[in-house]
């Protein structure tokens, strides 16, 4: 898809990337925070379209991960786990991770993004703060964290009222949860 100066390329994610995801998600993430309220929206397994990493040939440098979710009864995403190999952190990796992955989002039906992530690193993509006065969540995230994106598909005419709930789309998918937790993470 992307090729750039450091040699790497961005592509959609595959079954035989899963041990280089997981050695990822090792290095960016505590495994103490593998319980983290976010993986309650995580149910059934990623969707791999918008899936991608980047590879430098003979390893991953980086992994994003979406899976589907409802907010407010329309069909959307999460964004995360997003994670760059600590050696080449600060070189665009994880921006074109997202960029790129949001591009694809935009073509597809999604409606709305939401995130769990850093204050800050998610703004310069179009994400706004939200608050509980906004959405509503399953589990309890700090605020600070909570960002919300309208995708190319958005229709605001159809949102209900405040506060949208968030929920994940398959609940009743939790027995597929397995293979995809053994590269559990957090966002
Ligand atoms: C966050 C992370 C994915 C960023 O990847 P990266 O490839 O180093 O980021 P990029 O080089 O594409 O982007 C760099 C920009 O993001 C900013 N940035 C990086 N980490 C940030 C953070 N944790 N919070 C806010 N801004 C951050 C940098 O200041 C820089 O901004 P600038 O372009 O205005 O100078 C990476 O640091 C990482 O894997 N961290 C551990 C896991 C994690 O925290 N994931 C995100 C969970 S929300």
């Amino acid at each position: 898809m992307t090729t750039t100066d450091l040699s790497y390329q961005i592509r959609q994610q595959t079954p035989q990337d899963m041990p280089e995801i997981g050695r990822l998600m090792g290095l960016g993430f505590a495994p103490s925070h593998s319980g983290r309220a976010i993986w309650q929206l995580r149910q059934g397994i990623p969707i791999l379209s918008l899936s991608l990493v980047a590879d430098a040939g003979d390893h991953l440098l980086g992994s994003i991960r979406y899976w589907p979710i409802i907010i407010g009864g329309r069909p959307s995403i999460l964004l995360g786990p997003l994670a760059v190999d600590p050696d080449v952190r600060g070189k665009g990796i994880g921006v074109s991770l997202v960029r790129e992955s949001l591009h694809l989002a935009g073509a597809e039906s999604w409606e709305w993004c939401f995130i769990s992530g850093e204050p800050g690193y998610y703004l310069k993509f179009g994400f706004k703060p939200v608050t509980y006065d906004d959405i509503a969540l399953p589990a309890h995230i700090e605020p600070e964290r909570l960002h919300l994106l309208a995708l190319t598909q958005a229709k605001p005419e159809l949102m209900p009222e405040k506060p949208w709930m968030i929920s994940p789309s398959d609940p009743a998918a939790s027995d597929v949860q397995d293979d995809v937790r053994q590269t559990k993470d957090v966002s």
